[in-house]
């Protein structure tokens, strides 16, 4: 693990978004928390120990595979894959989720929750728990929990308690909402490992510490494999921010690297069909515990979302990826539920790799500008996890297309039936009958 970086300022602010928008009596054990982040994370102890469960338990560093197939597909820039869906639990969640775990030990408490979209960081915390000896429960919304059995299965083999949550969208808003309840309440005992660059200080930092040795791997294995530090681009998908964030913090001050991050375009621009904070839907306001970037009405009513990934159906942005995009030092752009399932299946097809469908948000990107550069220039996706959960997913998405296109077939056969002339001649046969 890296030292912490300087940014945010003492309050926990990245320029106007961050801070700490939460309940008095969430003020003073966040301040314990980021006391002990502080202190354990510059001690060498615990940088050795977190190091040394990434490397023996999670299996870090995660290779950087060289797709010449996918390279080849496409014609132009080199496409590397740096792959996260390979680190144990099959996505980068449990970097933070161990780092988090650890530090709660070390705080002596007894007693850790999670809220969960994809289930990742659910299975990622039950993990953590089994493997440090804590107590597990996950909040999970209603709606995920039926996307993502299989996760929900895998939380409970752990010995995690799953809490289905009832309330709002039934995704992973509300099931922060429920953590965030459950914290003021069990706040002695208890940890919350949040599962994104998002809350208040000192969450959106610490999760970013804890996720920053994905890029810096990806920098020292550049070099070996490929000559550079410096790919001409580096791409991840943004539901909250962390893997994006954790591939990111290393390029940032490289500036021959352009970064990208792409968000759920869904199924359409209208708000409540995509979950892209940035272009038109998402305007300042505090969600969860942060000054940031959210979708909302005109009422400041957090708006619905849509994504057939369930990682990135989120309405917020961290908020140091508000910051980053005002600066222009990360461009963001959306891929479509549509484009994300044609780069899942190009994937798998193409490389065996079944990708989660988060990361082939990422992917979907890098097929659009890989042919627009030489074979000289060099492209970096950060595969942030497996798509295993995701299969049923993706079943559903096709069995739902193909009963659109029968319903649309049908509709041209009815339209057949009754055009004007055919109706005109059913009635001259019945006249003349
Ligand atoms: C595999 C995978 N990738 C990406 C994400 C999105 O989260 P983040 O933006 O914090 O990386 C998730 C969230 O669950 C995930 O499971």
């Amino acid at each position: 693990m890296a030292r912490p970086q300087l940014r945010p300022d003492a309050n926990g602010y990245f320029g106007p978004y961050g801070g700490r928008y939460v309940p008095e009596t969430l003020m003073a054990p966040l301040d314990e928390l980021a006391k002990a982040y502080d202190r354990w994370s510059r001690k060498r102890s615990f940088r050795n120990e977190l190091r040394d469960l990434l490397t023996h338990y999670a299996g870090r560093p995660t290779p950087l595979y060289h797709a010449k197939r996918l390279t080849e597909h496409f014609g132009g820039a080199q496409i590397y894959l740096k792959r996260e869906d390979l680190l144990h639990t099959g996505a980068h969640k449990l970097n933070n989720a161990i780092g988090q775990a650890l530090l709660a030990k070390m705080m002596g408490k007894r007693r850790v929750i999670a809220e969960t979209g994809a289930g990742q960081h659910g299975v990622a915390s039950a993990t953590a728990a089994a493997l440090l000896g804590l107590e597990c429960v996950v909040y999970m919304g209603v709606e995920d929990t039926v996307r993502q059995r299989l996760n929900v299965d895998r939380m409970e083999l752990l010995g995690a308690t799953v809490a289905p949550v009832d309330s709002g969208s039934r995704t992973l808003k509300d099931a922060i909402n429920e953590a965030l309840r459950d914290w003021v309440t069990n706040v002695r005992d208890t940890h919350y490992i949040l599962g994104s660059v998002l809350g208040p200080d000192p969450y959106p930092r610490m999760v970013r510490d804890f996720h920053r040795v994905i890029g810096d791997e990806a920098r020292r294995q550049l070099k070996k494999q490929a000559g550079t530090v410096s790919p001409d681009v580096a791409i991840a998908c943004v539901g909250g921010g962390s893997n994006a964030i954790g591939l990111f913090t290393a390029f940032i001050d490289d500036r021959r690297v352009k970064l990208v991050g792409v968000e759920a375009g869904g199924s359409g621009e209208a708000l409540g069909e995509h979950a892209a904070r940035f272009g038109k839907g998402g305007s300042l306001g505090v969600l969860h515990g942060t000054r940031t970037l959210v979708l909302q009405d005109e009422e400041g009513q957090i708006a619905g979302t849509h994504s057939v990934s369930a990682g990135l159906d989120y309405p917020a942005i961290g908020p140091e990826h508000a910051l980053l995009a005002d600066e222009g030092r990360i461009e963001y752009t959306r891929a479509s539920d549509t484009e994300a399932i044609a780069a899942f299946d190009l994937l798998a097809r193409i490389e065996g790799i079944l990708p989660a469908l988060e990361s082939a948000h990422a992917l979907a990107y890098a097929g659009k500008v890989a042919p627009l550069l030489s074979k000289r220039r060099l492209i970096l996706v950060n595969l942030s996890g497996r798509g295993d959960k995701d299969v049923e997913s993706v079943q559903n998405w096709r069995a739902k297309e193909r009963e659109q296109a029968d319903a649309e077939d049908s509709t041209a056969v009815a339209e057949v039936t009754v055009h004007p002339a055919a109706r005109k001649w059913g009635k001259s046969q019945e006249e003349a009958g």
